[in-house]
């Protein structure tokens, strides 16, 4: 491959995908990889230089994953984190030891070599992210301490001449103070990338790539009117215009004029070329869904009705070619890629179809991550009220409506949740926040309107912070937002006389309320 890449090699660690982001944020594409990569891998990619991640294990113990002696000596730069750090120091003749006091969260470091490439213009005290339970010990020959805590007498050690960098702490969470600057300098000044990954050349080589591919064939897509099957929609549609059939399975448990939304952009009047069609699907989805109650039984049933309208539309069309899925790459990581120990298990919509004839799949986005497919999503001009939809479960408003759904509780929660939103815009909050909505709760409860006794339901409003959706906290709203979205609510929608703030994390709580 002739563009410059990064390895990462995935120990096991929690930052796993962070660190790759973090390196692609410096415009050098990088990707992760199990620690178990062959070596001839690793020499036919020929990376500029190789990242060792962070892991839950001790390098001195036989089953801890480990790496080939050999990959010291392919001249290729490497940076060690944490564990990787650890790794580096046990693999190249120094000491690794349980540390007499762990250390983890925000901790004082001091650079004692303020020399060291990867610390030019780091302060002399920084603050880094710690999370070990061992430490090195001991140096390796031909290495020097660049850095130390009060507890961790290796901090960051370097070997310039061989190109090998070690650092005990993570720099590429955000919580390490110059984190990014230490990461950069590896990048740039120790491998010497020149940082040319940019979106628009990921659209322009991207269509080259599809084109050839695809060649006069036939491709159909399921539009969720999400972030990733839009992009993938209008980088399929850029490449082979009218071959592209988008079909978007309206369920009836879409956010307030998001059908309609979805659209104005891919239907007929929007600015894409490309066969569009709307199934409004809606009755269907109610009359399913009659009765249930159970959250799980509630996802299944949407979920498989929305493959089997989606394979219906789909023999219509007949023999299709290709069929696009809007995989991105935190998917291919979290689907076992790596060796975490928490691995999230995927609620997507359905699957694959399984009786849609077709021969190939294409997955254009499979290499990004969501930052970057939104900046595609820019490139291509997709308006930004789509590019910037906060994530939203395959089953919608189905699992936001606790108990049975009916279309007229979808109702109530498409207003409450289009006044949520409208406010938090307002007041600035949405750039902040990873997601907010409203729910509305099964508890009806008494009231008092206009002299009149009400006996009407309860709206849970929910914003959170989280980078990974694998745990979040509560959001803290100010006070005035959350009385003044009150007061619209109970004023604005009919059937509501209560709005309840969850302030609850995950865990203990999930994202979603079912
Ligand atoms: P939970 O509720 O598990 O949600 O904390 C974590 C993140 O996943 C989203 N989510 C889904 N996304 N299909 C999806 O595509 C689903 O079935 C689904 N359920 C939850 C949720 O909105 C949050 O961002």
């Amino acid at each position: 491959m002739d563009r410059e890449m990064i390895i990462v090699l995935d120990f096991g660690g929690q930052y796993n995908q962070l660190i790759a982001r973090r390196v692609r944020e410096c415009h050098v594409y990088a990707e992760v990889f199990p620690y178990t990569t062959s070596l001839e891998k690793i020499k036919e990619i020929n990376p500029r230089g190789i990242i060792f991640t962070g892991g839950p294990n001790s390098v001195y113990r036989e089953d801890s994953p480990s790496c080939s002696d050999e990959i010291f000596k392919l001249g290729i730069p490497i940076l060690g984190i944490c564990y990787g750090a650890q790794l580096m120091a046990y693999k190249l003749g120094g000491e690794v030891k349980t540390a007499p006091v762990s250390e983890y969260g925000h901790t004082d470091v001091t650079i004692d070599d303020p020399q060291d490439v990867l610390f030019t213009d780091v302060e002399k005290n920084t603050v880094a992210w710690m999370s070990h339970t061992d430490y090195i010990a001991r140096i390796p020959e031909g290495f020097r301490i660049t850095a130390h805590t009060a507890n961790c007498p290796v901090a960051a050690m370097s070997d310039p001449e061989r190109r090998f960098y070690a650092v005990q702490f993570h720099p590429e969470v955000t919580h390490t103070r110059e984190g990014q600057k230490i990461l950069r300098h590896f990048v740039v000044d120790v491998c010497g990338c020149s940082g040319d990954w940019q979106m628009d050349s990921f659209v322009k080589t991207t269509v080259e790539e599809l084109r050839a591919r695809i060649g006069s064939g036939k491709v159909l897509c399921a539009l969720s009117g999400g972030v990733d099957s839009s992009v993938a929609a209008v980088l399929l549609s850029r490449a082979v215009g009218k071959q592209l059939t988008c079909v978007f399975v309206d369920h009836g448990l879409l956010r307030k004029d998001e059908g309609d939304q979805v659209e104005a952009v891919f239907g007929p009047d929007g600015p894409y070329d490309l066969n569009f069609i709307r199934v409004d699907a809606q009755d269907r989805f109610f009359n399913a869904l009659k009765g249930v109650t159970e959250p799980e039984k509630k996802r299944k049933i949407i979920g498989e009705g929305f493959i089997r309208v989606f394979e219906e539309e789909a023999r219509k069309i007949g023999a299709v070619d290709f069929l696009v899925q809007g995989t991105i790459y935190p998917d291919v990581i979290e689907s076992g890629l790596g060796k975490s120990a928490t691995i999230k298990s995927h609620h997507n919509v359905g699957g694959l179809p399984s009786v849609i004839d077709f021969k190939e799949i294409v997955e254009p986005l499979r290499y990004l991550f969501k930052d970057e497919v939104r900046q595609v999503g820019r490139e291509l001009g997709i308006p930004e009220y789509l590019v910037d939809r906060q994530p939203f479960p395959g089953p919608g408003l189905g699992i936001r409506v606790i108990g049975e759904v009916t279309p007229e509780k979808v109702k109530i929660v498409q207003e409450a949740d289009a006044i949520w939103r409208e406010e938090i815009r307002k007041a600035g909050l949405n750039k902040g926040l990873a997601q907010y909505y409203a729910a509305l709760t099964n508890l009806r409860s008494v009231g008092v309107m206009g002299d009149f006794r009400t006996y009407d339901y309860a709206i849970a409003l929910r914003a959170v912070n989280t980078s990974d959706f694998m745990t979040a906290d509560a959001a803290q709203i100010p006070w005035d937002v959350l009385s003044r979205v009150t007061d619209r609510i109970v004023n604005e929608v009919k059937g509501v006389n209560r709005v309840l703030y969850d302030c609850t994390g995950k865990p203990p709580a999930t994202i979603e309320f079912e």
